[in-house]
């Protein structure tokens, strides 16, 4: 922290997904053996008929500035792919194409609140969530839920969190922890209580949208009539395409917040990139079926963790219906002493995985819910395997 910086950088959390993927690669750097399980990233290439269509576009010459809310044929993929999958119909004004969704995020906040403002953020959320509100001179305002209501939040929590600051409602479905994924009636339940509450924007994060197990039908809150017109449906290509580092996300919403995200970006980073963009367009344009080999196999990773984390005792797993995270509980172990180390917490704990069985994992704390730990297995299954024979042979 320097006194020289802005009050807003040093008040700033460091991303701990990402802090965490840094402390493993110089841990490994300095000749140990550590298993990455912290980060959301699919652990394939993105599909050849991506890589392509990208090459095309370098052959065809695209590498000039791109338009600011994206390429014209790249917002009609996108108004193709929110009509065939979730049966939303927007225009070309409502779009607005990012880098990444973390920029789509960062523009939303950013063009709606003011000083004050409260967006209520269902916990665990994305980690990213609370800081980004807080750069918006936003207050977050956290609504614990618990493995019991399988991390989602009910319409009686939601009604409770509304004050007359309320701006904002955001939430990832399916979620970026918890795996939890929203069903209509669900959506509906919320929906009902936010028909109360006119002033309230809904910022609806689908980016795992396709990486769902089947249990749960994926829904969108701005199918719902009443809710489109308040509705932003956030959505990327990072994580269901293998596409992360592309950077490519993008929004469906109201005109009128389309074009303040719009003119946001045109002064901070212009359009998003020519070539990623113009490989995110065969990516939407083909049938998502085309990826289901890596949600199959995501699918039978799911198994195998949750099989080998319910052996361990003092782990507590709900079972995710989609994107690719478990979420346990592992409160049973806050108090008690391993190997010298007093594990109090979350962080603690992942603290001890990192060093006493070499897997990084992220602390809950990160997520808005500090009773849990995020292990990822976007890995190969051995290891999966491997980091979770480490994990029960740390923790004996
Ligand atoms: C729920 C959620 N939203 C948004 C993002 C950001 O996506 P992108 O890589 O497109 O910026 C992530 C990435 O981890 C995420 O998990």
């Amino acid at each position: 922290m320097s006194n020289k910086l802005s009050d807003r950088i040093n008040s700033l959390t460091p991303s701990a997904t990402l802090e965490m993927a840094a402390k493993a690669r110089e841990l490994r750097a300095s000749g140990k053996d550590i298993i990455g399980l912290s980060l959301g990233e699919p652990d394939f290439n993105t599909p050849d008929y991506i890589k392509e269509a990208a090459k095309q576009a370098i052959n065809d010459d695209y590498n000039s500035y791109t338009p600011v809310d994206g390429y014209v044929e790249l917002k009609e993929a996108i108004i193709t792919k929110f009509k065939r999958d979730n049966n939303i119909s927007y225009e070309p004004s409502q779009i607005v194409v990012s880098t990444g969704a973390k920029q789509a995020l960062y523009n939303i906040a950013q063009v709606i609140l003011n000083e004050g403002d409260e967006v209520i953020l269902p916990c665990p959320y994305w980690v990213s969530y609370s800081d980004i509100v807080k750069l918006a001179d936003g207050t977050p305002v956290e609504v614990p839920t618990t493995i019991e209501s399988d991390f989602k939040m009910t319409a009686k929590q939601l009604e409770a969190a509304i004050t007359p600051k309320t701006k904002m409602l955001w939430y990832s479905s399916p979620c970026n922890p918890s795996g939890s994924i929203y069903s209509k009636q669900e959506l509906r339940a919320l929906a009902d209580v936010l028909q109360k509450h006119p002033q309230i924007i809904v910022v609806s994060d689908e980016i795992y949208e396709h990486i769902n197990y089947g249990v749960t039908a994926h829904a969108s809150m701005a199918e719902f009539e009443d809710m489109y017109d308040r509705t932003v449906t956030v959505n990327g290509v990072a994580k269901a395409f293998a596409m992360t580092g592309w950077r490519i996300g993008y929004i469906g919403a109201p005109s009128y917040i389309a074009r303040a995200c719009n003119k946001l970006q045109g002064q901070v980073t212009s359009g998003a990139n020519c070539i990623a963009q113009r490989a995110v367009i065969t990516a939407l344009v083909e049938s998502p079926e085309r990826i289901n080999y890596m949600v199959d196999e995501f699918k039978e990773r799911r198994k195998i963790i949750l099989g080998l984390l319910n052996n361990i005792q003092g782990f507590q797993c709900n079972e995710p219906e989609g994107a690719f995270y478990v979420y346990p509980d592992v409160t049973a172990y806050f108090g008690k002493t391993l190997q010298g180390v007093t594990i109090n917490n979350a962080s603690d704990f992942a603290m001890y995985l990192l060093e006493y069985a070499n897997v990084a994992t992220v602390t809950g704390d990160a997520f808005g819910n500090g009773n849990c730990i995020r292990i990822s297995y976007a890995a190969s299954e051995e290891n999966i395997r491997e980091a979770i024979k480490r994990i029960e042979d740390a923790l004996k």
